[in-house]
């Protein structure tokens, strides 16, 4: 069953029934301010930081689902309804969410009346814009009663849900004409605030929440609202909220636009008071001018559109399939997007607390975005690269507003430094700015103790030969990319953290296999950058390194059918034919074929041709087979979740790509095709049901074949799937793919394609790229014609001269 359509002019997806089978968001802002909305109109805001800069309250884990967000109630003589259908749940003459490129337009219709609120946060604002506009469709003239509501965190959105004694004691409002500012902690450590206003005088307001709604009243039916009065409450303590009253009079056709904008500023020491405890409200006036008309609004909505039209507009593919053109020109990339800015920190899976940056999350994040805004990745290196070791180790996450590691969860997870060559040599392909190499970049975020960027590269490498088991294999530390494989943490406490403790270390034999690949796969790229920058003796120490490691891998990696994942505390397989459960794990399949190991021997199509075997199903590849169905302490919390979901049999999206790569790299487009279809959401809106999550969005998990309820789908958003798929499918399925000295163009796709074109801007120019498939091919590229010259190598030469190129490919 479907719950809407896909809009691809206006690339919005647009809701039809609210009651989705779960909370379908969308995410508002792109740089500072962002804010979370659901299609009821749920959601929160918050300034860079979900955890410590919080704006306002969301209600988790709730009953009902999805509770807390930017609310407006309408009261038509006894009907209270909300243009979003909840809270009040009302039912409406007619309802649709629009969820577009960072923002959402609620519409709902009741009694002749249309309520439409357009939400979006302008570009290079902090402030969210709610533009309302009422509309009577009826013959008669109508008196309407509104009420705006949204709730204020109090700042840090932990101890915001825990220190109750504190909280309720230090709320503090300001009310001046239509404008409520909420100052929680200003006087003392705080240098911001924040505001809710609408561009229109009040008849009245509420900014105490027990008063607004009653103390045993729901979301649903605020007393206030039920009585159609305000009671201009000033909240002192307890829960501060801001609810302005407006009454409308609306004639026969009449439509009216109510602009609010719920915005943060921050404060110079000096500047803070306009009198004594008064605060400085200029710049909040500021910005509330700057949206006080609908014309205002309307001109920076355009902007906005006109910043995705310039983004999305740099790969654009048409292929004659809508799924895959609307996945690949708008909400792939729009995904790409919303992960770079968040990594895992907030969504509707994330509560925004627990999670700040991962360092290899967000080094994977950056493959899928760096297209977009190559100096917003440049920047995301630098940041990362910074909370490093001088050994190679690295936190495994660092805070967005304070950018320094994150010294609860630690390091010690032995992939982590890796991806930093990923993230880097997919910068400087985009763009061929060599010069990051030579930025100083701190250890440990000391500035004492900077180096040059490459050397946090050779670091990197060197992390992974500096601690080689004795296999001759990467040893796994905490972890590797599978955060829930804990070889060394042996806990039978469940009040330990999987990820964080080690019970055991000393002597410990834990080897993986998945590092192996990896460090084949980025070593080479280290190695190639040397090349390209003169490094040649770093290059060939660099190559020795890897030669050996591709002996280890194939003289104790293999398995005979596939490879083995990785080596236990006591040096015992996991993931071999000997295990009882868990035989085969999908992650050192990705690595190693895609890093070609043991091609000539025909260990690569024999490992793929397992994963078809053992890991495929109906929905996707999972991670792992047999699914583990106990508890085994020497490999921690994957055997802690139920068969079939999760890191324990689930299809964990994120990796499928690396086996459509893999796929691609052995020449099966067939295979490849099939494999990105099974777990590309657009191709899944019509199981809506059995999803669940977004058909516009990868989620990070669906439910496996050993699961309860297979197909099943969660954690949508936030995850490496995204920029994986964007990458696949872009790189290798229609395999167009930046290189230091032009673009490649080596596309691996299902024989039964006939043809299809791609718009690449690259380096100053753009490349109209047309590949034909007049036999039927899967790979290999026959004939190149560019401007009319046929060339005679698969790599497209730069440009750089502002134009466009025609590309004529032949399969
Ligand atoms: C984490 C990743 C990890 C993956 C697999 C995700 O939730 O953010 O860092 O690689 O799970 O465990």
């Amino acid at each position: 069953m479907k719950y809407g359509y896909f809009d691809d002019r206006n690339r919005e997806y647009v809701i039809t029934n609210p009651r989705t089978p779960w909370p379908w968001i969308n995410y508002l802002g792109n740089e500072d301010f962002f804010s979370l909305i659901s299609n009821t109109a749920g959601g929160y805001s918050f300034y860079k930081d979900a955890k410590f800069r919080r704006l306002t309250r969301y209600r988790y884990n709730n009953v009902p689902m999805d509770c807390g967000g930017k609310y407006f109630y309408i009261k038509d003589n006894d009907t209270i309804w909300s243009p979003g259908w909840k809270p009040c749940k009302t039912e409406l003459d007619q309802y649709e969410c629009r969820h577009g490129m960072n923002y959402t337009i609620l519409k709902g219709v009741k009694e002749e009346v249309t309520a439409e609120v357009l939400y979006f946060v302008p570009l290079k604002t902090w402030a969210e814009i709610q533009k309302l506009t009422l509309t009577n469709n009826s013959s008669h003239p109508k008196q309407l009663k509104l009420f705006s509501f949204v709730e204020w965190c109090l700042w840090n959105a932990a101890s915001d849900m825990e220190n109750f004694q504190r909280n309720f004691s230090t709320g503090e409002v300001e009310i001046e004409g239509s404008v409520i500012y909420h100052k929680t902690e200003y006087k003392e450590r705080r240098d911001h605030y924040s505001y809710y206003s609408v561009n229109t005088p009040v008849q009245g307001f509420d900014t105490d929440r027990e008063t607004f709604f009653g103390l045993y009243n729901g979301f649903e039916e605020p007393q206030v609202v039920s009585e159609g009065m305000p009671r201009f409450s000033e909240a002192h303590g307890w829960s501060p909220i801001a609810s302005h009253y407006l009454e409308v009079e609306l004639q026969p056709g009449e439509s009216k636009d109510f602009i609010f904008v719920l915005g943060y500023v921050e404060n110079h020491a000096e500047e803070k008071w306009e009198s004594k405890n008064i605060i400085n409200k200029d710049k909040a006036k500021e910005t509330i001018a700057r949206f006080d008309t609908s014309v205002k609004v309307d001109t920076a909505l355009a902007e906005l559109r006109q910043y995705w039209d310039n983004l999305l507009g740099v790969f654009t593919v048409d292929s004659g399939d809508d799924k895959l053109d609307r996945m690949v020109n708008i909400w792939n990339q729009y995904q790409c997007m919303i992960t770079f800015c968040f990594s895992r920190s907030a969504s509707y899976f994330e509560s925004g607390i627990g999670r700040g940056m991962g360092f290899r999350d967000s080094n994977q994040d950056l493959i899928g975005f760096v297209h977009q805004i190559p100096e917003r990745a440049r920047e995301r290196i630098i940041d990362i690269a910074s909370t490093q070791f001088p050994d190679g180790g690295c936190y495994h996450q660092y805070q967005p507003l304070t950018k320094r590691g994150n010294n609860e969860v630690g390091g010690g997870f032995n992939d982590d430094p890796l991806w930093l060559i990923l993230g880097t040599t997919c910068y400087i392909k985009e763009t061929a700015d060599f010069g990051i190499l030579d930025e100083l970049v701190p250890f440990d975020n000391n500035p004492a103790i900077a180096r040059s960027l490459f050397h946090h590269l050779t670091v990197s490498f060197d992390h992974v030969v500096n601690n080689l088991g004795p296999h001759g294999l990467p040893l796994i530390g905490r972890a590797d990319w599978n955060d829930c494989l804990n070889l060394n943490c042996f806990s039978n406490d469940p009040n330990e953290s999987f990820q964080t403790t080690e019970n055991k270390t000393e002597g410990s034999k834990a080897e993986s296999v998945m590092i192996a690949g990896l460090f084949v796969v980025y070593g080479r790229e280290y190695v190639a950058l040397c090349r390209k920058i003169g490094k040649s003796q770093e290059a060939d120490r660099a190559q020795t390194q890897i030669d050996l490691m591709v002996e280890s891998i194939k003289n104790n990696g293999w398995d005979g059918e596939w490879f083995i994942r990785a080596y236990d505390f006591y040096g015992a397989k996991v993931g071999s034919k000997e295990n009882e459960e868990a035989k085969i794990f999908i992650e050192s399949q990705g690595w190693c074929t895609m890093a070609g190991i043991g091609q000539q021997e025909g260990q690569c199509i024999k490992a793929l041709d397992s994963v078809k075997q053992l890991l495929d199903c109906e929905h996707g590849i999972v991670l792992n087979h047999p699914a583990f169905t106990k508890y085994y302490v020497e490999y921690g919390e994957i055997s802690t979740y139920p068969a079939g979901y999760k890191e324990n049999a689930g299809i964990f999206c994120h990796n499928n790509p690396w086996i459509v790569i893999g796929e691609t790299e052995a020449g099966n487009g067939n295979r490849a095709w099939d494999y990105y279809r099974k777990i590309c959401p657009s191709y899944l809106e019509s199981i809506s049901d059995l999803h669940k999550t977004e058909p516009y969005v990868y989620a990070q998990m669906i439910a496996g074949k050993d699961a309860f309820r297979p197909g099943e789908a969660k954690n949508s958003w936030l995850t490496g799937t995204a920029s994986w798929n964007f990458y696949a499918v872009t790189q290798y399925i229609l395999g167009i793919r930046p290189d230091y000295d032009g673009l490649i163009i080596d596309p691996c796709i299902p024989q039964d394609w006939k043809s299809f074109k791609v718009s690449r801007q690259f380096r100053g120019a753009t490349y109209q790229v047309t590949v034909d498939n007049p036999h039927g091919r899967m790979k290999g590229v026959k004939k190149i014609v560019v401007d009319g010259k046929t060339v005679l190598s698969n790599l497209i030469p730069l440009f750089m001269d502002g134009k466009s190129h025609d590309v004529m490919v032949v399969l």
